[in-house]
């Protein structure tokens, strides 16, 4: 006898006739009149829930098998038999059924087994991962997070872990929340009657991380090939399907490497984790493509199959003035592009994911790489058709002299990044990254319309309890 994992009882590790022992949770229960109950129980290793068949003869089952409900704890021992129920090849005929853990009053169990809106669960952040829908989530993210350090592995990456808390704030857009242990009801001032963060913690003014990138560019001019996958911070305040104030970010930094090979890079990963998906979590995949998004399959095959198409920033500003559609929001040259722009383009225009590369500087972040025409810098985003930008990427300036130009140009004191110039002063290489946002690709994968319903403890405006 052992324990077994549901997964591994269903896809038939097992012979009939072996005992096993599962531990879980009643997902459903039904007793037939024949003095029979089937208990479903799920322990989260695969989407199905495994069929205990309970006869009457066992000891407690009029006084506790008659009364589970879901989501009682259970550890339920027995031999594993064909089944004859449709869907599933095994179940267990068990021997004993230990009653665990109760639920007090069925009746007001938030998870009742119905469909709940997200909205709902959301509210029950606690529970909500007993629901089916929020357990297929876990696993496809559990599956595209390990397919990423295996994508990064097998190509000679190495993860590098940068800091969370940090003094520089690396896209320069003023989004960071503020890290300090200052008695907010006492606080110390200069005699300009500046708050004195000299007092603080760490001596200084300090901050979570929008993004790894500035530190993970100083191993990358060591190590070649690194990447950060960590959480990130921003307090935009953005109410929207596709925001996050905390979420999860991947960012490799390739030495010797320019904007065209980076887009290379990212083309070449998402295919290598949405082949992944579709290999390992098929049950997942098949339950969002029947319950949430019907293409959620043959999307991910697609893109599997397709070539991502390049395109440059000032090429889409015209497809956009002349595709004869009127946009909320006015299409002139050196425009942010919105959410409605990268749409029609990905979606409308192209119907593939598109790399969209050579930004005009004045909308991008001091660090990218000015290109000849003195205009525009090697940056890239790619737009994924049905959710927007999920990567956004660039290669670095390397150039000391442009560096500390466009410093000057956006505001910004270069004695505040004198470890970064460093990097241009010693050996300095061409290099190029991207940042992938993980909840936009574990919801672009799942259908799941909102970045709130594919992290466990979303972090929104007014949002941070749990
Ligand atoms: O384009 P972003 O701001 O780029 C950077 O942070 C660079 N330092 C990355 C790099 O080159 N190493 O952000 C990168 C990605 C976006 O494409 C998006 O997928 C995601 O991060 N992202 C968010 N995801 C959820 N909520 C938010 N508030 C996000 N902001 C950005």
């Amino acid at each position: 006898m052992s324990d077994a994992v549901i997964h591994d009882v269903l896809s038939g590790r097992y012979a009939v006739g072996d005992t096993v022992t599962v531990k879980g949770w009643v997902r459903t229960k039904r007793d037939s009149k024949a003095g029979i109950s089937f208990v479903a129980v799920h322990d989260g290793s695969c989407f199905d829930a495994v069929q205990a068949v309970v006869p009457a003869e066992l000891p407690n089952y009029e006084s506790e098998i008659k009364r589970l409900t879901t989501a009682c704890s259970v550890v339920v021992t027995g031999t594993i038999a064909r089944s004859e129920g449709q869907g599933q090849q095994f179940e267990i005929q068990a021997s004993s059924v230990a009653v665990i853990g109760w639920v007090e009053n069925p009746d007001t169990y938030p998870m009742a087994p119905k469909r709940h809106s997200m909205e709902y669960l959301r509210e029950f952040a606690h529970l909500r991962p007993r629901t089916n829908i929020h357990g297929a989530v876990t696993r496809v993210r559990n599956c595209l997070a390990q397919a990423v350090h295996r994508f990064f592995h097998q190509r000679g990456f190495y993860w590098i872990s940068t800091p969370i808390i940090t003094g520089s704030d690396t896209e320069g857009a003023g989004e960071m929340f503020r890290v300090s242990t200052l008695d907010l009801e006492n606080l110390p001032r200069t005699e300009a009657g500046k708050v004195d963060y000299s007092k603080d913690f760490f001596d200084r003014e300090t901050f979570l991380t929008v993004s790894g990138q500035l530190n993970v560019e100083t191993y990358c001019c060591a190590l070649s090939k690194v990447y950060t996958f960590g959480p990130t911070f921003r307090a935009e305040n953005s109410n929207t399907s596709r925001h996050l104030a905390e979420f999860w970010m991947i960012e490799p930094e390739v030495a010797f490497a320019e904007l065209a090979d980076v887009a290379q890079l990212a083309e070449d990963m998402l295919k290598y984790v949405f082949k992944a998906v579709l290999e390992e979590r098929a049950d997942d995949m098949a339950f969002f493509a029947e319950r949430v998004d019907k293409d959620a399959i043959s999307r991910l095959q697609q893109m599997v199959d397709s070539s991502f198409v390049r395109m440059d920033y000032t090429d889409a500003i015209e497809i956009l003035q002349n595709c004869g559609k009127t946009f909320n929001y006015p299409v002139e040259w050196g425009i942010d592009l919105q959410s409605e722009h990268e749409r029609y383009l990905a979606e409308e225009h192209v119907g593939a994911p598109i790399i969209l590369q050579n930004y005009p500087k004045d909308i991008k972040a001091f660090y990218m790489r000015l290109n000849e025409d003195g205009k525009t810098v090697a940056a890239m985003d790619i737009l994924a058709p049905g959710i927007g930008e999920i990567i956004g990427g660039s290669q670095r300036e390397e150039r000391l002299d442009k560096l500390d130009e466009r410093l000057a140009a956006m505001g910004l004191n270069k004695d505040d990044y004198g470890w970064y110039r460093d990097l241009r002063r010693y050996g300095t290489v061409p290099h190029s990254g991207f940042g992938l946002g993980f909840e936009r690709l574990v919801s672009y994968v799942t259908g799941m319309g909102n970045v709130r319903d594919v992290i466990p403890f979303p972090r929104t405006p007014g949002n941070a309890d749990f």
